[in-house]
């Protein structure tokens, strides 16, 4: 088997930690030789170019310091004050501040300078988010000829906003520089096709079209997964019993309403808030029978769009405790601080209420943490946003428009009062959802596909509406001289984009 490069931003065993990402890769790397590559997490103000290896938590890490005014330009400034909210169609808390394109992509060149000092012949390389977009190109540059694959895990934007970002013309040359780029949801691949029709139109109406030509790089969707059994197993541990008495004893019997996520303004934190305050005000006969608990640990917080984000949730969560406490009965907790995942799981398998409502969301991986936690005897129900992409696999949570609090509150109301047997159903269905989507079966169709070159399933390549096959179920797929599949054979919203390719 080749060796498996995985590259990313952050790296696993490094605080702050890679957060799901490394959970979801760790396993796939502790299978198979290779290493793990990224910053260090340390600042230098002369950083090596060659990388330095140690070995965390049984895996093998490779990883290069930066300076500060570079990690500031390719992090906090092109990445997560352009990228991020314009991937996440938040154009009104972008800070365009062109230069730090710069930074970014020299960011991205110290890494493939670092990288092929160290990659073989056959190994696969495989490149995490946005932060990296312009890996390949840098690698290919360095006469680079392995395979490399792209996986985005943050939802791709609508056309405007691509158009909105600086040097956005680039990044697509970069994408399909690639040889696989996979996406959380067909909500994205649909997205970066609408570019290329939105660009047809602009040629049919005699502008100036930007034509990008994907080549032989196939685009499909991978929705990613976590390992559900092993947080059900996670969810009866000694440490995750600990924080669910804890908590049961402070509920006294009152059904818990659950959020946890990063703070972020893509999460919808507010408008959560917001639906809860809705839920007590319209059903006063369900105050003082819960109780909801907020868990957001601040991230990001050197750019101002999070100390904004911040400061509007100290708000809302103030003004519904100021407005529904009552000396013994507290409707809000809200705990500004990040937890272990046994103690996440046992207020996941405490929780009547899982709310996953962003905004906007590549897959959201506390949905299926959520899910894996839960106790079929007596499972809580899971209240998702349409826009997180979950939402095109968890059919039996309560889906809703996270920007409508009063169908949110509504759902909320539901979720409280749903019997036992439809919650049972509900969650059969959810688990047969995350099992079926768990991470094993993402990174190894993902890596399948990147090492034979060709896509995963198709829309109606399967019976069962819904589902994808496996990298098993791809026949032929693999076998020396499979003709790899381009974008255009991956159109099957815009078939007659085909012609554009041809
Ligand atoms: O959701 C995208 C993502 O990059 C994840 O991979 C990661 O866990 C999370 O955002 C945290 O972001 P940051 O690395 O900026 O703290």
């Amino acid at each position: 088997m080749s060796r498996l490069i995985i590259v990313s931003n952050r790296i696993p065993g490094k605080s702050p930690a890679a957060g799901g990402l490394a959970v979801a890769l760790k396993k796939t790397l502790s299978t198979r030789d290779g290493f793990w590559f990224g910053w260090s997490g340390s600042f230098s103000e002369k950083p090596e170019k060659k990388a330095r290896f140690e070995t965390i938590d049984g895996l093998r890490i490779g990883q290069i310091d930066l300076t500060r005014a570079d990690h500031a330009a390719y992090y906090a400034g092109f990445s997560n004050s352009i990228l991020w909210p314009a991937f996440h169609l938040r154009l009104d808390l972008t800070d365009i501040q062109s230069h730090w394109y710069e930074g970014y992509r020299g960011v991205n060149a110290q890494f493939a300078d670092a990288l092929v000092e160290e990659i073989e012949p056959g190994d696969i390389i495989w490149v995490h988010d946005y932060h990296l977009i312009p890996l390949a190109t840098e690698l290919r540059r360095r006469n680079i000829r392995n395979r490399i694959g792209f996986y985005l895990h943050i939802p791709f934007p609508t056309p405007d906003a691509l158009n909105a970002i600086p040097h956005h013309e680039d990044l697509l040359k970069d994408l399909v520089a690639y040889d696989l780029v996979g996406f959380q949801a067909h909500r994205d691949l649909v997205a970066f096709n609408e570019f290329i029709a939105h660009e047809q139109i602009v040629a049919e109406t005699g502008g100036k079209p930007f034509v990008v030509d994907p080549g032989d790089t196939v685009l499909d969707v991978f929705p990613i997964g976590s390992d559900p059994e092993a947080f059900a197993r996670l969810g009866k541990s000694a440490a995750a019993q600990k924080m669910y008495n804890r908590v049961a004893r402070g509920l006294n019997g009152r059904a818990l309403v659950l959020g946890v996520d990063r703070l972020d303004y893509s999460k919808g934190l507010p408008q959560r808030i917001s639906a809860y305050e809705k839920l007590l005000e319209n059903n006063a006969s369900l105050r003082r029978t819960v109780h909801m608990i907020q868990i957001a640990p601040p991230s990001r917080d050197t750019i101002k769009e999070y100390q904004v984000i911040s400061d509007e949730l100290d708000s809302a969560v103030g003004r519904v405790i100021g407005k529904f406490s009552e000396p013994d009965w507290l409707p809000l907790t809200y705990v500004k601080r990040a937890y272990g995942q046994a103690s996440l799981a046992g207020l996941y398998r405490l929780a009547r209420v899982g709310l996953v409502t962003p905004l906007r969301d590549g897959m959201n991986l506390v949905a299926h943490e959520y899910v894996g936690a839960q106790d079929p005897e007596d499972p809580g129900v899971l209240v998702l946003s349409r826009f997180a992409g979950a939402a095109e696999i968890f059919h039996d949570a309560l889906i809703i428009n996270p920007f409508d609090t009063d169908e949110t509150a509504e759902a909320m109301r539901q979720a409280l009062v749903m019997p036992l047997e439809e919650r049972k159903q509900r969650w059969r269905n959810l688990m047969d959802a995350a099992q079926e989507h768990n991470v094993d079966n993402w990174a190894e169709s993902y890596l399948d596909a990147l090492a034979h070159g060709h896509a995963a399933s198709s829309p109606g390549d399967d019976d069962t509406p819904g589902t994808r096959p496996h990298a098993t179920t791809h026949g032929a797929a693999g076998k020396p001289g499979t003709p790899r599949t381009s974008i255009a054979s991956r159109m099957p919203f815009f078939p007659w984009l085909r012609s554009v390719f041809s």
